[in-house]
């Protein structure tokens, strides 16, 4: 449809009509069944059939036939035949179930997250689907909140290259293999208090800018086409009556043109919040902040006809929200064809395919972090007798908690995936294997926990065996970085499995055989205890910072170490690398970084360097440490690869004390590392 068409069809509309394009609801305001709640149905949501008929989109509803059987009966029945939008959330997969994105990025490879979520969007879409809510993007430094399941982690420049990738993958170039995707959740929702979810946000704006709002901002860049806002306050206004965020910074100053979503009730909710009085001003708010869509309430279809008869403003903004919403249509091209070539036939064969599993085995390996391997009690051999426990062996529960349609009954099991391999009873194995984590449905939306440790029956099943002859191989199934300071020390080696999807099993029995090499490292440290909470690697020098443990008057816990159990960027491998002819250097407003890296031991595996900065002398305080670039590389046993890294000065801008986003010059510290506490040199530059 051409840009001409648009502005006709805006004027055959009546006021209703466009209201209605701004209002989600889910599938059961159509009669179906087959669909995903994700939060509350508000008895509130009083929709006349009249007013069915002119809505603009519909939440959770999945599958060729179901979408076929709303989108004809509304094309049959609506007056302006504008066809339904129909979004979900594919988050880490469809069909196929791919590791949860936090452990997608601990691939520390942006390639194999694109691959991923290309993959989600061909399945998605065979299956009808026009929009995914995904990525989630949220910045966290707080792993009691149980959503850090779907963001990448505590670092901004990790996550805005993520970012990208799911962008890039989910909406390739917009053809019906692809879909529109939806940056959320706009914004900074990892940073909700004390890591209790639908908190508030009180962030300065310079940090805010700074840490959070990069990776939204990168998705935009990619050219996301829609943004949610988030469930938080930001200093005190909800996001999704926050002019200044909305209006201000996503509109004018980043110039996004496309749609914003609410999340699920969050437009009324600012009633609830007490910062609006009523649905009608909540909804005045919500389109003063220019958001487009209301998902799951009905302020504006309630409230909307009466604002613009009394304001002029607002029925312009009113028409611009349509606009935008009858745009992102027409580049899906639904007003060609409503399905976007859904066919049953596509839906069956496209779907969880060989290939798809394959990829979502090669992210499986990619992403399972070896945390400690002291005695290299593995790889596994065919020498060693080796038996396998622990209350998660034979668990399917490996998909993650934004799996919706992944199937349970056809991901296997560690257990089942290890009949080929001999196993010893318990007495006479001198290697035990446990399995223990959470469960899925300990994490993801609404799951915030004060304690993240393992339960108790799990701490005792691990030291029944620990400190014997027997060497002990933990693996964790989590959601979030656990508290594994109870078992940590008493065991040999641990692997760490963030819910690692359909192929998880067969991954984790490659991984522990050796027949794959890890390669994964965190992206978010692991405490030693809920109470270093919020703790993160890029952390701030102090004016009286630790130098030795028992000191006095310095900044330190009297109780605990200040340092994580596990850092940013840790992970092993079975290989070991030497890194040598390290070279820093200015050119022209850029920091180059060069070295070597030799895979000294005899087995291929892959690695990934990491390059830290440290502004040293600021107006305001720096971080002690910032990623600033990282590369991931194979190296076979043997032989040596050489990396050259540019930093460009834009890189090293920060919002000052006035929120103004400035460089300044002068000395900075670079840092070659393996991970953000193992550092293999560095070397202090003047730019
Ligand atoms: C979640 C969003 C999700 C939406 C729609 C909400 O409860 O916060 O992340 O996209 O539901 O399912």
């Amino acid at each position: 449809m051409k840009k001409e068409d648009i502005n006709k069809l805006l004027e055959e509309m009546t006021i209703q009509e466009k209201i209605g394009q701004l209002t989600q609801l889910s599938g059961e305001f159509f009669q179906t069944d087959n669909q995903e709640i994700t939060g509350p149905i508000y008895s509130e949501n009083k929709v006349n059939e009249e007013e069915v008929y002119t809505l603009g989109s519909v939440l959770g509803v999945y599958g060729v036939e179901n979408i076929y059987k709303i989108q004809s009966d509304y094309l049959k029945k609506s007056r302006m035949k504008i066809p339904l939008l129909f979004m979900a959330d594919v988050i880490h997969g469809a069909r196929t179930i791919f590791p949860i994105p936090l452990g997608l990025a601990t691939s520390f490879n942006p390639n194999l997250v694109q691959k991923t979520a290309e993959i989600a969007a061909k399945e998605a879409t065979a299956a009808g689907l026009h929009v995914t809510f995904a990525p989630m993007v949220d910045l966290s430094r707080d792993p009691r909140w149980g959503r850090v399941m779907e963001g990448t982690g505590e670092d901004t420049f990790l996550n805005a290259s993520f970012a990208a990738s799911f962008v890039k993958g989910f909406q390739g170039n917009f053809d019906n293999e692809h879909l529109a995707a939806c940056v959320k959740h706009f914004a900074a929702y990892g940073a909700v208090e004390a890591g209790r979810e639908y908190n508030v946000v009180d962030l300065p704006e310079n940090k805010l800018r700074e840490l959070y709002l990069p990776a939204y901002k990168s998705a935009i860049d990619a050219g996301v086409a829609l943004v949610m806002t988030s469930f938080n306050t930001i200093n005190g206004v909800p996001a999704t009556g926050n002019k200044w965020l909305l209006k201000k910074i996503l509109r004018d100053e980043w110039s996004f043109e496309g749609v914003v979503i609410t999340d699920y009730g969050a437009l009324t909710e600012q009633v609830i919040w007490g910062t609006a009085k009523n649905s009608e001003e909540a909804a005045q708010k919500a389109l003063l902040a220019t958001v487009d869509i209301e998902m799951m309430t009905t302020a504006y279809l309630q409230t909307l006809k009466y604002l613009v008869k009394t304001d002029k403003k607002m029925l312009v903004l009113l028409d611009e929200a349509v606009r935008r919403v009858l745009e992102l249509k027409n580049r899906l091209g639904l007003f060609e064809d409503p399905y976007r070539g859904a066919l049953l036939e596509r839906e069956k064969t496209q779907v969880f395919t060989e290939e798809n599993k394959q990829v979502a085995y090669d992210a499986a390996v990619e992403s399972i972090v070896l945390l400690k391997n002291d005695k290299g009690s593995l790889p596994l051999t065919k020498k060693d007798k080796v038996s396998f426990l622990g209350p998660l062996l034979d668990s399917t529960d490996l998909l993650g908690s934004w799996s919706w349609k992944g199937d349970v009954t056809d991901t296997e099991s560690v257990l089942s995936e290890l009949v080929e391999e001999e196993c010893s009873p318990i007495d006479v194995a001198d290697k035990l294997v446990i399995f223990v984590g959470e469960q899925s449905s300990q994490t993801g939306e609404s799951k915030s926990y004060t304690n993240i440790s393992l339960e108790q029956e799990t701490v005792d099943l691990v030291c029944r065996y620990a400190g014997g002859e027997q060497e002990i191989i933990l693996v964790v199934f989590a959601g979030r970085p656990l508290d594994l300071s109870a078992v940590s020390d008493k065991v040999d080696s641990i692997l760490y499995a963030y819910f690692p999807g359909t192929m998880g099993a067969r991954a984790i029995v490659d991984l522990l055989y050796g027949k794959q090499n890890p390669s994964a490292k965190l992206t978010m440290s692991l405490p030693r205890n809920v109470g270093q909470i919020p703790i993160y690697y890029n952390q701030y020098m102090t004016g009286r910072p630790t130098l030795t443990e028992d000191e006095e008057y310095v900044s330190r816990y009297q109780d605990c170490l200040k340092t994580p159990l596990y850092p940013f960027g840790h992970g092993l491998s079975y290989s070991e690398f030497e890194y040598f002819d390290s070279f820093v250097s200015t050119k022209e407003n850029k920091v180059i970084v060069d070295i070597s890296v030799k895979n000294i031991s005899s087995i291929d595996g892959k690695t990934t360097v990491l390059i830290f900065m440290r502004d040293l002398v600021g107006s305001t305080a720096r971080p002690l440490k910032e990623l600033k670039a990282f590369e991931k590389i194979e190296i076979n046993a043997g032989e040596t690869r050489q990396l050259h890294f540019e930093i460009d000065r834009e890189q090293l801008k920060f919002y000052n004390f006035s929120n103004d986003y400035i460089f300044e010059p002068g000395k900075f510290e670079v840092f070659i590392s393996r991970s953000s506490e193992d550092i293999i040199d560095s070397k202090i530059i003047e730019i």
